[in-house]
This record gives C-alpha cells, sequence and structure tokens, in this order.
C-alpha cells in the first residue's frame, strides 16, 4: 500500500491552527533566545578537545604563548590538515562557532565554494546517469578551498598573535616529521586506487610505493612551505602568487576549470549563528550554508513541546526520532547557500511551526517516511573532524572541519601539499539523486558559480546558568543528530566523557529507518520501538565528537575526546 499523504496542506493547515492549540496545550509557549551576553567569570585555565594529540599540543602551544582561543584554534586547524588529511585540511573548509569573551558571538563560514566554471553534465556520464566518480574523485569534485582565508581571518579580526605564530607549530610539524596514527594509514590504504591516479598523489601518500607503515616517520615539506607562504602573506600566500598559480595549473592540467580569479575572489562570510532557547538552555549553532544549526533548532522546537523526562525511554526516543525525521525532511527541501536561495527561514525556526508539527507526531507509532522516493545511502565511513577550545579568559571556539570523504578528492596539487576536498558532492549534483550521505537536494543547493554548498556541519555552544558546554562532530549527515544528542546528554548533566561516551542513534528522514549504534538501545527498548513501527539497523561507525564543559559554579574546565577514536586527546591547562 502507498501511504500518499499532502504533507504541505497539513503543515500549513496544522500551522494556523496550532497557534491557538499551542497555547491551548498548557504548555508555556518557546521564548525567544535570549540576547548573546558576556559571561561575568574568566575560567583562569584553558581546555582544548581535538581528533589529534599533535592538534591539541599545539593549540596549547600558541596559547602558553600568549594566544588566545581563536589563535589556538589555528594552531589545531593547520596541524590537523598535517597529520589527519583524511579528515580536513587546507584543500578544504570550515565551519566555526565564537563566542568572545565580550559577549559577541560570530558564525564564521569558510565553506568551499563552486568554481565559476561549474558544469552540471560534469557529473553525469554518458548515459545521464550521476558519475560517482567525478562528483568524488579528482579535481572536478573539489570546491575552493575556503580553510587558509578562514585561518587569516581568525587571525586578523579574533587573534592575539600573528598568523606566522600560530602556524608554527603546524610548519614545524610537517618540516620534522610525525608517526601517522592508525586512521591514517587505514585512510590511504583504503583510498589507495584513487590515489594512484594522481602523481603528485602517490609522491605524498605512497612515498615507497605503499601506504605508510606503523611506526615510520613521515614528513609533508610541501605543505610546510605552502603554510610557511600562507603565514607570512595571509590570504594572497595561498589564493595568489606562486601557490595560487600551482593550485590553478595542476587542477587545470588533470582535467578541473579552477582559474586564477575563482581564487582571488574566494571570501570568507561572517554570519549570525542560530540561537534557539531550549529548557532554560540557550544554543548557538550553525546558520545557512549548514543545514545542521537549523535542524538542531527545529528538533529542540518540537521537543520542547514535550516533557521527555516523565516518558519511558522507548516514548522519548521516538519522539526524537520524529523530530529528527521532520526536521530532515525540510532540510532536503528548503536549504542551501543563503547568498543564493532564500529560505523560509522565520518559519522552519518558529516554535509555532514546531507546534504544527508535533501535532502530526502519534504517541505509539512511527510516521512513514514513504511520501518521497527512498535514497539509497552509502556508509559514509567517519571523516571530517570537529574540536573545541576554551581559553583562559573565557572565549569559546567551536570548529568543524572538513575535506568531505576521507582522502577528500585524493587529488595533491604538485608542488603545493595541498590535498583537495571533494566537497561539490555536498551539492545536490543531480536533483533528487543521494550524494555520499544518502542526503537529497533540490534546486535549493544546486551548484551555481560561487556558491556554498550545503553543508551538514553543526559546530555548536550550549550556555545555561550553571555550565557551558562545547560540542561538535564529523559524520556526514549524522553530524546533525550527533551534536543534537550532544547537547540533550549536555542539558541532561552528563560531563565532557559521557556525553563523547554516549551511544548514537540517528534517523534522516530518507531512507526510513533508524541507524543504531549496537548497544545504544536495551533489547526491551528496540522490542517496543520495533513495536511502534521502526526498522532498526545497527550502524558503526560513528563520528568523534570532542567537547570541552565549563562548570561556572565551580569555575572548572573539562575537556574529553571521543573513545571511538582515542582517549585522552582533550586537555586542560
Ligand atoms: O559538510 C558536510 O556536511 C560534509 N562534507 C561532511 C562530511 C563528513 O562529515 C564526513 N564524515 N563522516
Amino acid at each position: 500500500m502507498t501511504f500518499s499523504f499532502n504533507w504541505r496542506a497539513a503543515l500549513l493547515g496544522l500551522l494556523v491552527a496550532t497557534s491557538a492549540a499551542y497555547a491551548a496545550d498548557g504548555r508555556p509557549p518557546v521564548t525567544p533566545a535570549a540576547a548573546p551576553a558576556a559571561l561575568a567569570q574568566r575560567p583562569g585555565h584553558a581546555g582544548i578537545a581535538s581528533a589529534n594529540f599533535h592538534a591539541t599540543e599545539a593549540g596549547l602551544e600558541v596559547l602558553a604563548k600568549g594566544g588566545n582561543a581563536f589563535d589556538a584554534a589555528i594552531a589545531v586547524a593547520a596541524t590537523l590538515s598535517v597529520v589527519e588529511p583524511e579528515s580536513s585540511g587546507i584543500g578544504g573548509g570550515f565551519m566555526a562557532v565564537l563566542h568572545r569573551a565580550d559577549g559577541r558571538e560570530v558564525f564564521i563560514d569558510a565553506r568551499e565554494t563552486a568554481p565559476a566554471a561549474v558544469n552540471p553534465k560534469d557529473y553525469l556520464d554518458k548515459n545521464g546517469e550521476p558519475n560517482r566518480d567525478t562528483a568524488l574523485n579528482g579535481p572536478l569534485s573539489a570546491g575552493i578551498p575556503g580553510e587558509p582565508a578562514g585561518l587569516a581571518w581568525l587571525a586578523t579580526h579574533y587573534g592575539k598573535l600573528p598568523l606566522k605564530d600560530s602556524l608554527a607549530p603546524a610548519v614545524r610539524v610537517a618540516r620534522d616529521g610525525f608517526v601517522p596514527d592508525g586512521r591514517l594509514i587505514n585512510a590511504i590504504a583504503e583510498r589507495e586506487q584513487d590515489i594512484r591516479r594522481w602523481p603528485a598523489s602517490v609522491a605524498k601518500y605512497l612515498p615507497s610505493g605503499k601506504p605508510p607503515v606503523a611506526g615510520q616517520t613521515w614528513k609533508d615539506p610541501d605543505q610546510a612551505r605552502t603554510l610557511e607562504l600562507l603565514g607570512e602573506h595571509g590570504f594572497d600566500g595561498f589564493y595568489r602568487g606562486e601557490i595560487g598559480k600551482k593550485l590553478v595549473d595542476a587542477v587545470r592540467a588533470a582535467g578541473g576549470n579552477w582559474t586564477a580569479k575563482d581564487l582571488e575572489s574566494y571570501q570568507i562570510k561572517e554570519r549570525t549563528p542560530i540561537s534557539v532557547d531550549y529548557r532554560g538552555y540557550r544554543v548557538v549553532t550553525a546558520p545557512p550554508a549548514s543545514s545542521g544549526g537549523v535542524a538542531v533548532a527545529e528538533i529542540l522546537n518540537i521537543l520542547s513541546g514535550y516533557d521527555l523526562t516523565k516518558l519511558d525511554e522507548p516514548h522519548r526516543l521516538h519522539l526524537v526520532i520524529e523530530a529528527m525525521r521532520r526536521a530532515f525532511r525540510d532540510h532536503n527541501d528548503y536549504l542551501g547557500d543563503p547568498d543564493f536561495v532564500k529560505m523560509p527561514l522565520d518559519m522552519l525556526l518558529s516554535p509555532y511551526y514546531a507546534a504544527g508539527l508535533r501535532q502530526t507526531i502519534l504517541m505509539d507509532k512511527a510516521t512513514p517516511s514513504s511520501m518521497l522516493p527512498a535514497s539509497t545511502g552509502i556508509d559514509p565511513g567517519m571523516h571530517t573532524t570537529h574540536f573545541s577550545v576554551i581559553d583562559k579568559d573565557g572565549n569559546i571556539a567551536s570548529i568543524t572541519l572538513t575535506v568531505n570523504y576521507t582522502m577528500g578528492s585524493t587529488f595533491v596539487a604538485e608542488g603545493t601539499g595541498v590535498l583537495l576536498n571533494d566537497e561539490m558532492d555536498d551539492f545536490a549534483l543531480v536533483p533528487n539523486k543521494p550524494n555520499v550521505y544518502g542526503l537529497l537536494g533540490s534546486a535549493a543547493n544546486a551548484p551555481a558559480p560561487g556558491k556554498r554548498m550545503l553543508s551538514s556541519m553543526t559546530p555548536s555552544i550550549v550556555f545555561g546558568a550553571d555550565r557551558v558546554g562545547v560540542i561538535g562532530s564529523p559524520g556526514g549527515s549524522t553530524i546533525i543528530t550527533q551534536v543534537l544528542e550532544g547537547i540533550l546528554a549536555f542539558i541532561d548533566g552528563k560531563d565532557a566523557k559521557g556525553i563523547v561516551a554516549q551511544k548514537r542513534f540517528h534517523h534522516q528522514y530518507m531512507p526510513d529507518r533508524v541507524d543504531v549504534e549496537p548497544g545504544a538501545f536495551s533489547p526491551a527498548t528496540a522490542e517496543a520501538l520495533t513495536r511502534m513501527g521502526y526498522t532498526l539497523k545497527d550502524r558503526n561507525p560513528w563520528g568523534y565528537m570532542n567537547v570541552v564543559t565549563w562548570d561556572l559554579k565551580t569555575n572548572t574546565l573539562d575537556a574529553a575526546s571521543d573513545p571511538r577514536r582515542e582517549s585522552g586527546l582533550g586537555k586542560v591547562q
């Protein structure tokens, strides 16, 4: 039987109907998010949690040199580019939520952009079917990098130290070498066949003809020099001059379409973060061109109409999953680069819209997602990276960085050490055909010259009366639900270790199933959810969440890295 339901008509009706129903259900209306304010106190010490030992140490080193959280963020990001290239790097982009000790809050959008010559036909094969190779591998899959411009922007506008000082630890690690961890070795092995297609990629990642082996020291002199030029000349050191020219030449020689103008005209965007109140906490998170903050806000707004603490576990999970399902549906339909598309954000973020959605949730039954064609997402693996920083003065950085799929496009531009991203796949390259994370997209996220592709990155900061939490994760489309669950765990009172260790689950509307980390649901809960109509599917791996918390009552920081990767990479000093 096909389930057919005119969702928009129903919602519109409910939107009209529920302003009254909402007030009449006895619950207080959701109050607009409080304006950002400076916190009255300073921690006096600092905390950093990242996915790599060298990166956390680089951040601490820069703090010790007198840098603030934003200088430390530059050091962490640039070092990750060297030691964790499978996840992020100067050939990719990032999104950051910053809270300055003086109360200023800003979202830094250092997302990649499509080159001017982007041509949707490049992502179709000769039969007009999606060409997954050009979407994910080689120079056509790469957007114009945003990370170098973002690091220069952080130094100029938010840091205390010259960019070159904050980049120094990364330059040193690249030049002197480091021992790659197992995850990098595995990522190179996983992508070996694609790496072999590009000579400069072979030279960098298969130096003796094979992936590096455990214990071998590995150097990256080309990237060291590129980082040095960035440090000396800022934006121009990467986007113009020698490096800019080498990037364009390498991309074009291998069949790509970048021009010098694409690089020179790249711009960082400062945007107002999304701020949503939930049960006395203020969640500050990512606006478009990320879909993450809109989805998190929509889910929290839906959940704010229930008292989750009064429900048994299956019903609590049921409501969270139904809220996820509804938020992801809007993700697919409405969201894209705010500089290119008009989005109904007032509606999506409105408590009344959430109240309308709430009315479509039955208390004991899953809603089928079957009004849209099912997608066929593949297991994304877990790349991309997130780190969190709080400095002694109370400056806070929550930053998620990516080159998209493991090892990005696998394409290294000769003579630069820069591994390019494959972020073009985050566009809806072919309407209603899933990307690598199974996400469907519409015209709002169609590629266009200079446009940013929609992201799921959801760097977030949660402010409560007694505690602050800095939360984020990699994980493709699951970033959004993992961050949401981290926020809920923080609000439930879990400490940093408890938040990162908590088992996870995910629903993204299509495919219509709940992905579950083994052990997340007890057998009884799994059975109850199945009876309500859910299809549960074991899933591994999950993202790597790195969290710093600040207890305002004791004025102490706590930092924890995800045990799924490596515990102990969160440090307080
Ligand atoms: O921006 C995005 O949403 C994706 N490029 C993130 C990719 C990712 O998290 C991969 N990790 N699993």
